[in-house]
């Protein structure tokens, strides 16, 4: 079951991207080569070549899967590509290491504590592989002989399967036949079938029939007849996430709350058993834990009581990696009156190791908008490039890459299959930036509604962003 719902959403990821565009999609990796350096340009990755390096040390550890419970935070100015790290990080990862990404202030908007939310997130972050040992009947279909009682309600019926070494004749009854005609098994089709679940599925045809030109369509695979016994043993794996096997087993909810995500708070008792009976499992050869990842973007955003059972949740074994993304200088931690850098207490800071990100060079920018406009299908004027690069230079990166899809729509008004200066001209005129918006609202001073703020809360509430330039504001 846990294991259809993981390959369920990789296919639902692909679906999207083809039909929409994030602000991430162009995204693909963390573009490092086998010795973990970074590539000037590659997976959608541009510049901030000491993050992403890290960023890559990191995932080895993960995957070498020996190291549990460290935490790492990314610090750096708006739109320096801290969320853009920890998605490629994802898309590095493989497929059954699970990676949870939240923002902190999720945790504050569920239907249940602040701890819970953050319990859950933390035990959706670590996979445990299962191996499991299934009985399977595989081999080459010789006949397949079917009786219909007169009346049509039941059927009776023999299925002689070989391979090549031995014949064996089974007895059918209504449940397989259904399911062998379902999957149209015809004599010469390879098949598996597996005992406990009933289900069959064909391999394809065997070559000892590729002139049998009737049964045959465009995409037929031919596969060898199998060797060796018709009756075999065969190990299945398949991950799933400790929160997956804890809202399997809460009595109330039942497997289903897994779809509806409203999986309400799970009793520490019932966590307790799952917990040992993983450890069992794991002594007796059964299972696997893999840490995984757990991404918590706008961290300073989490309050103090977050911040110190993420203390203690970082100690546990069962911890996956945590890392953090927090754009704020030395600012408020949220629920006190203390000034702390990026808005994280010390203790947590002290646990932590930290990566910074930079602003970007010009031609990092200048390349990054390129990527871009392939991944909106926008082609740019070489010198409306030029201007667009030195428009992120004195507004914002962000900014930039958002006025690319507005200056298209000014472009295909007129027409034009190409973005020209003028048009990014316009659109600059039409959405203003923060800086020029903090401009305006000074120049508009008392025609705008303003609401008085008392000069205590304005020494004290005072975390601001990182300025674009500098690392740390202190
Ligand atoms: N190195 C990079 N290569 C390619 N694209 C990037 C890179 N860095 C950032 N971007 C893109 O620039 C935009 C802003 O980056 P991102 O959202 O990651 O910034 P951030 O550091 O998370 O900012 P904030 O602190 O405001 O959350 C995104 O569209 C992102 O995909
Ligand atoms: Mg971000």
């Amino acid at each position: 079951m846990a294991a259809q719902i993981t390959t369920g959403t990789s296919e639902l990821r692909d679906i999207t991207k083809m039909e929409r565009i994030g602000a991430h999609s162009h995204i693909r990796g963390l573009g490092l080569d086998d010795r973990l350096e970074p590539r000037g340009n590659s997976q959608g990755m541009v510049g901030q070549a000491k993050a992403r390096k890290a960023a890559g040390m990191v995932l080895k550890m993960v995957q070498e899967g020996r190291i549990a419970g460290r935490a790492i935070l990314f610090a750096g100015p708006p739109s320096t590509g801290k969320t853009a790290i920890a998605l490629g990080m994802a898309q590095t990862l493989g497929s059954d290491v699970p990676f949870t990404m939240i923002a902190a202030s999720e945790v504050f908007s569920l239907s249940m504590s602040k701890t819970e939310a953050l319990t859950q997130a933390i035990r959706r972050s670590i996979g445990v592989r299962i191996k499991e040992e299934t009985e399977i009947i595989e081999g080459e279909v010789v006949e397949i002989q079917i009786d219909r009682s007169l009346t049509g309600a039941t059927k009776t019926g023999k299925l002689t399967i070989k391979t090549t070494d031995m014949e064996t004749i089974y007895d059918l009854g209504t449940k397989m036949i259904d399911a062998l005609s379902k999957e149209k098994v015809l004599a010469g089709d390879v098949i598996v079938i597996d005992k406990t679940s009933g289900k069959v599925s064909k391999l394809g045809r065997s070559f000892a029939r590729s002139r049998d030109y009737d049964a045959m369509g465009a995409d037929t695979k031919f596969v060898q007849c199998p060797e060796g016994e018709i009756q075999k043993r065969k190990e299945v794996v398949h991950t799933v996430s400790l929160h997956e096997i804890d809202v399997i087993n809460s009595r109330t909810q039942g497997f289903l709350a897994l779809f509806a995500g409203d999986t309400g708070e799970i009793k520490p008792e019932l966590r307790d058993q799952i917990n040992t009976k993983v450890a069992e499992w794991r002594e007796e050869g059964k299972a696997e834990i893999i840490p995984g990842v757990l991404f918590i973007d706008e961290v300073h955003m989490l309050d103090i009581e977050c911040f110190s059972f993420l203390n203690r949740a970082l100690e546990n074994e069962l911890s996956p990696l945590v890392i953090m993304a927090s754009n704020r200088g030395m600012s408020r931690i949220r629920g006190t009156n203390v000034r702390s850098p990026h808005g994280l207490p010390v203790d947590l800071l002290d646990r932590v190791l930290i990566v910074s990100t930079k602003p970007y060079t010009e031609e990092d920018i200048q390349q990054i908008i390129q990527i871009r406009c392939e991944e909106e299908d926008v082609t740019l004027a070489p010198d409306a490039l030029n201007v667009l690069t030195s428009m992120a230079g004195s507004t914002t990166l962000r900014y930039a890459l958002n006025l690319i899809s507005c200056a298209q729509v000014i472009a295909r008004k007129r027409k034009a299959d190409k973005v020209d200066v003028e048009d990014l001209r316009r659109a600059y005129t039409y959405f203003m930036d923060e800086k020029r918006s903090v401009q305006w609202l000074k120049e508009q001073q008392g025609s705008l509604v303003f609401e008085e703020i008392s000069a205590v809360t304005v020494t004290s509430a005072s975390d601001t962003p990182m300025p674009m330039g500098e690392a740390v504001d202190t």
